[in-house]
């Protein structure tokens, strides 16, 4: 799909890997919608000029994502593709000294991870559906984002695995779903990646984790996941899969 001109709904846009999304598609000529809980995609979509608008959005209500499609089939015309980055990290060992691990955190987890992010898929896919087809008979794309956690959790990390290990089951399924309408679904699974939410983890933890990549020993970049991100845009043969992108990473247990 051609980015140009199209308009693509980002959530967690306000942040981390979604804002250099937002950053790199308005950059390439796309209008995009930030649909984040945090109003720092306020202030990012009043930086980017006409393309881009910010709909304050909790992507676990049904509400909330629809009246950010709203906003951009309103103000753009229709939408054409979704990046679904919002996404919370939790880690809890399953039993640990105040006994068992909290159903509540594991459940709020799944909630934002995997629940709002197909909360997300299902509603902007109903919209994009209803354009008319481009070259290819296609409609439109929408990225989702995994994480090497679906496949090599780490002690603690039963829920966001769960979450993500979701994400990357769905994305076949999705496809096939919506191959009818010409519209496109991918997964890219993380490894680790200099943003807010890993600024979060302890020093010695994302040192530990920079030294379990072979190369290049650093962690990764937010744009470099955005250019994966424009790449599954613009690259119609992707599709229902899901693309690690860790510099050969492979976390072991911590
Ligand atoms: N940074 C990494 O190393 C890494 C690795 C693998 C996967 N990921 C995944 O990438 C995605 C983006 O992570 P990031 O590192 O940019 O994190 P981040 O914390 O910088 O950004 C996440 C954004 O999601 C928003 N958000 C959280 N809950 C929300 C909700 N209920 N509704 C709407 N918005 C919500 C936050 O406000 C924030 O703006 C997440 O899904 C994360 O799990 C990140």
């Amino acid at each position: 799909m051609e980015i140009t001109g199209h308009t693509i709904l980002i959530s967690g846009g306000s942040s981390g890997l979604g804002a250099a999304c937002v950053r790199r598609l308005v950059s390439r000529g796309a209008n995009v919608v930030i649909a984040d809980l945090s109003e720092a995609g306020k202030t990012l979509a009043e930086s980017l000029g006409s393309q881009a608008a910010f709909a304050p959005t909790d992507v676990t209500s049904e509400v909330d994502v629809q009246r950010a499609i709203a906003l951009a089939v309103q103000q753009f015309g229709g939408l054409h593709g979704a990046v679904a980055c919002a996404g919370i990290l939790q880690a809890e060992r399953v039993v640990g000294r105040d006994g068992a691990a909290s159903l509540a955190a594991f459940q709020r987890v799944i909630n934002v991870n995997l629940i709002g992010t197909f909360n997300v898929v299902r509603l902007a896919a109903e919209a994009i559906s209803k354009l008319s087809p481009g070259p290819d008979g296609e409609r439109g794309v929408i990225v989702m984002t995994s994480s090497v956690a679906a496949e090599e959790g780490q002690i603690g990390q039963a829920a966001y695995s769960a979450s993500k290990g979701g994400v990357a089951s769905m994305t076949l399924p999705l496809a096939r779903d919506l191959s009818r309408y010409g519209i496109r679904v991918v997964s890219i699974a993380p490894g680790v990646f200099e943003t807010p939410m890993m600024a979060s983890a302890p020093e010695a933890v994302r040192k530990s984790l920079a030294e379990q990549i072979p190369f290049p020993q650093r962690l990764g970049q937010p744009d470099e996941f955005a250019a994966l991100v424009q790449h599954a845009f613009e690259n119609v043969m992707l599709n229902g899969t899901v693309l690690r992108i860790d510099g050969a990473m492979r976390m072991g247990p911590r």
